[in-house]
This record gives structure tokens, sequence and C-alpha cells, in this order.
């Protein structure tokens, strides 16, 4: 929750009493603006600090939008879009609630366009990272609803369109067919009303249509997210994942609570709703099941987790006769287990097992990907963009795998392969010794961007540096231990040997240490082509059998 300006008592506390929002009526002598919407996109202009206001669109005399904004047309620090395409031809009223001071100059800086915001500049904007994904405008936070269906990767995510700060939460909605080029489409799921924010959750494909919910040749997308104003609630898409339908029954669960993520356990031939449930002195998750995603009955419950729960299976070693349970929370700490289908049992022992760290937040794995893969995504939580019209990060995709390492089995992440798509000129060295005090700097590499294979032998003691653009990655033997900017993993040599595959964007730097046993996802504010690029060491001589560096092409479209 850093960042955000929610308190979490208050959110609890907003599930049971949320003010109806019929009850808020805008004054009559309310700011009002009527506008013929004759474009698919209004602008809207926002400074960050300006007074929040409450903004209705008011269409055939209903509210169809109800948010808030930093509505300012003076000095702006970003301009916000809605596609109200479905109104064009209509005259829509823009008014204001509650707060109005100053509005009516505000409103009408609002302006209309086919184009969202500099069409012309997007995605190359000067911070904006090239190969992890950020929301073309307003803020986004958790991944929600990630699912592949019909050769697309889904990746639905916690937005406020609205502004550069957390609030108005809907449903941001990307797609790719490779989990590198991302294609940002509309919200695909807005608040029904104001005070009903949508809140994280997660996506299956309903292969045999156990909901009922399937309307052509292919089965519904089914999503469970939790609406702040009324509970747990599903919806579901029959034209992948563009529009959703409420079932009319919603919620499906009430309780204290959030972020429903669905599970389908094969064995059982159920669903299951792993959910974060909270008590007066107790954060758990419990455990749901139902054959149709809209009937559940509440089966277990485990105490020890906040919100964002994730429940999957992995083989151990890629032995699929030997398989655990994974079961993790928001703050990416995880236990190994069995599962049953109704109750997980720990089994890895009374602590919680790590291995991310840094800016890494509420992730998610993908549903449904057809090749049996694990692949997860973050939340960047923390990676900010000053300036920028977006904010905030996902973090790279990783494919997960359960191996046996020092200690026990443990969740490994390496960035899925799809990403090698991006290497452009490779830089190699081999056989290197770094003495105390030497250092071995590139000149000949120009980009910004850049992936960096490091096969170190590290010495008993002593420290190696690797200066990436101004961001150092560090490397200490004598405490087993690689860091970046305050950032801290454990990591100790395998068969004498760290190796370290970094990737350098703008504004973060995430490392992958030993194939994945470590990940450290780290913001390093701007970073930029220019800033030198060195190894070097302290304390003793090592070596370096080999060191390549890629540049990275950007993953967004060139226009
Ligand atoms: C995690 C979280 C979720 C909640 C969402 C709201 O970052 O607090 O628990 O559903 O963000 O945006």
């Amino acid at each position: 929750m850093r960042l955000r300006t929610i308190a979490l008592p208050l959110f609890a506390v907003a599930l049971i009493v949320s003010p109806s929002p019929a009850r808020v009526r805008a004054a009559d002598d309310a700011p009002r603006r009527e506008i013929a919407i004759a474009h698919r996109y209004l602008h809207l202009p926002v400074r960050n600090g300006a007074a929040k206001r409450r903004l209705q669109l008011v269409v055939d005399g209903k509210v169809a939008r109800d948010f808030e904004i930093e509505l300012d047309g003076e000095r702006p620090d970003l301009v916000v879009f809605d596609d109200v395409d479905e109104y064009r031809g209509k005259t829509i009223q823009v008014r204001g609630v509650g707060n109005v001071e100053g509005l009516s100059k505000a409103l009408e800086a609002i302006t209309q366009a086919d184009e969202i915001p500099d069409p012309a500049n997007l995605y190359r904007e000067a911070g904006r990272p090239q190969f992890h994904f950020t929301s073309r405008r307003g803020w986004h936070n958790d991944p929600n609803g990630l699912v592949w269906q019909d050769g697309k990767y889904h990746l639905f995510y916690q937005h406020n369109p609205y502004g550069w700060s957390w609030g108005n939460m809907h449903w941001g909605h990307a797609v790719s067919p490779d989990l590198v080029h991302w294609t940002e489409l509309g919200d695909a799921i807005r608040p029904r009303e104001y005070n009903d924010w949508v809140f994280s959750g997660s996506a299956v494909v309903d292969h045999a249509n156990t909901s009922g919910f399937q309307a052509g040749a292919n089965p519904p997308l089914v999503a469970a997210f939790t609406s702040t104003g009324r509970g747990e609630c599903i919806v579901f898409s029959n034209d992948g994942g563009k529009t959703f339908a409420e079932y009319e029954g919603n919620p499906v669960v009430k309780h204290n609570g959030r972020d429903p993520k669905l599970v389908w356990y094969a064995p059982g031939k159920h669903w299951v709703m792993a959910v974060y449930d909270e008590g007066k002195d107790r954060q758990s998750i419990d455990f749901y099941t139902s054959t149709d995603l809209k009937h559940w009955t509440k089966q277990s419950r485990i105490d020890g987790y906040f919100e964002c729960p994730d429940l999957f299976e992995l083989p151990v070693d890629g032995d699929a006769s030997k398989t655990r349970w994974v079961l993790s929370a928001a703050d990416g700490k995880y236990a190994l287990g069995d599962f049953d289908g109704k109750a997980f049992r720990v089994s890895s022992g009374p602590e919680k097992l790590q291995n991310r760290y840094g800016n890494y937040y509420a992730a998610q794995s993908f549903s449904d990907v057809p090749d049996g893969r694990r692949i997860q995504v973050g939340w960047g939580n923390g990676v900010t963009f000053p300036g920028m019209p977006f904010n905030q990060q996902m973090t790279l995709p990783t494919r997960l795998t359960l191996r046996t390492a020092d200690g026990g089995i443990r969740l490994f992440a390496e960035p899925v392969a799809e990403m090698e798509a991006l290497r452009g000129a490779k830089h190699e060295w081999t056989g290197l010794t770094i003495t105390p005090g030497s250092e071995e700097t590139s000149q000949e590499i120009t980009g910004d961007l850049l992936e960096i294979l490091a096969d170190l032998r590290p010495a008993k003691a002593g420290t190696i540096t690797l200066n990436l653009r101004g961001t150092l990655v560090t490397y200490e033997a004598a405490k087993g231990e690689i860091s970046c900017k305050g950032v801290r993993a454990p990591l100790s040599p395998k068969d004498g040997r760290i190796r370290l595959r970094i990737f350098v964007d703008r504004g973060s730097v995430e490392v992958f240490g030993n194939d994945g046993r470590v990940a450290l996802s780290v913001a390093t504010g701007a970073n930029g082509a220019g800033k030198p690029l060195w190894i070097s060491g302290a304390g003793e001589p090592f070596e370096v059998p080999s060191l390549t560096v890629y540049e990275l092409r950007s993953a967004w479209p060139s226009r």
C-alpha cells in the first residue's frame, strides 16, 4: 500500500458501509458544461496537486462516468483521456459534485479529439521504459486477470485513467502475442458507480462452460474482482476480454477482504477461489470452491498472508510425478505444500520463503498458458516517473520453476525466453581478471537499454561492482550478498560462480542471480546513455570467465 493514500482499515470499513452514491447528488447550481460528442476521446488536462474534484459525465439523464480528477487547464502535468465513442452524436453533460470551486474554468479546458493526447510521442517519451509495461496514461498498480486465450496473453491491471496517483480503480487492458510487445486497449472493467471501485482479481478461460456464460463458439473468459461496494464479483466476456458483463447474482462472496484468485482444480473438477480475508488481529487467505463460478462454499483458511494471493502447482526439477503447490501473497513471499482442492498444507516449514526483492509487489501468474509454463508478472511498486504522463510499471514476465537448491526446494524466476527477441548488438569479453582498484570500462556501448550476462568467480572475500550507467550492482563475497541501491538478497556461489543476468531499462534495473535463485527489481530513476558502464573490484582480484552485453531494442512499435 506504500505510495497510495488509502489506509487499509478504512478500506475494510468501506466494504461494509460504503455510502450509496445515489444519495450524493450534484447541486442544481454545480458547474456544468454541455458537450456535443463528435470525436472518440475527451482530453482532460491534469495538474498533480491541484484540487481533486468529483466529475460526472451525464448521458441521457443518467450518470455514465463518475470519478475524481485534479482537473487544471492552466498548468497541466499531463492530459488524460476518456473514450466516449459510444456517446458520439449525443450531447453529454460534464458536471461537478461536492467541492466545485473554480471548476467552471477548468471544465472549459476539456477538449475532444479522435486520437489520444500527443499520439506522435506515445511510448517515445524520454523517460518511458522501453521493455517494461507502462500504461499510456495515468497510474497503474497490480496486474489483474492474467490469462492466455486465443493466441493472446491478457494483462489487465489496476488503472487510474484520470490521474497520476492511485484512485478511481478500473481494470486497464493490454494484450500481447509474446509477453514482450503489448498493445494497450481501453479499460475493460469500469466501476459501476462512484465508490464501488474495481479492485484486484483474476481471470480464467471456462473451457467447459461450467458457468453457462458462453455466447458463441468460444469458451468465455470469466473474471473475479473485488467490488469495494459489494464484495467479490464475477464478470464474463465473450469478445476476448474487450468488454465484460456482470453476473446478475453478484456479489458471489461477501466478507471482509479482497483479491480473488480463480484456479481450476482438475482432480476434483471444480473451481477454487483463494481470497484475502482479514479479521481483527488476523490476515488470512480463505479457500472457497464452486462447480459453476457462481455459487461458492467456504472450505478452509490459512493465517499469516496479506492481500493478492496466488496459488499454483509446479513440478519439482521438471519431474511431473513430483509436484508441490505454491501459495504466495502480495509481498512475494511464498510457502510450498500440498493442496487437495480445499485446503493448503504447508510443507516448507514455518518461515515463508523468498526469491523476490525490491520494487516487486502483488505479483500474479497467468492462467491457461498453453505450453504449461507458469509465468508471473509483478507490479514494480515505487518505480515512479516524475514528469511523465504515466506512473509505475510492471516487472518483466518471468518463468517460475521449482528446483532443488541449497536448503531444499525453491522457486526460481527467470525472464521468459521471449525477451531474447529484443537483443541487438552483442559485446563480449572472456577470461578477464579484475584486480582491486582497476576497472574494465566499455566505451563502445552507447545504448541505454541493456541486457548483461556476467559469469563471475568471486574471490573468498572482496567485492565486485558493476556500474550500469550510474546504477551500482554489487556482490560482496564475504556476506554472500547481492545488492543494488539498498535492495539486498542473499546469494551464494554455485560451483564457485555467481551468474548474473541484468536488464537495464529507463527507470529500473532487474537483476537475476544464479539462474533466478533470487531476483531484484530496483527503481533507479532516470538512466542515461552516456553514463559509464564498467566492472571493478575491491579487496581481492577476481576472475570473469565471460561477460556479455546486449544492446536491446525497444519493445514499443516504431512509427
Ligand atoms: C494491492 C492492493 C489490492 C487491492 C488493490 C487496489 O496493491 O491493495 O489488495 O485490490 O491494490 O488498487
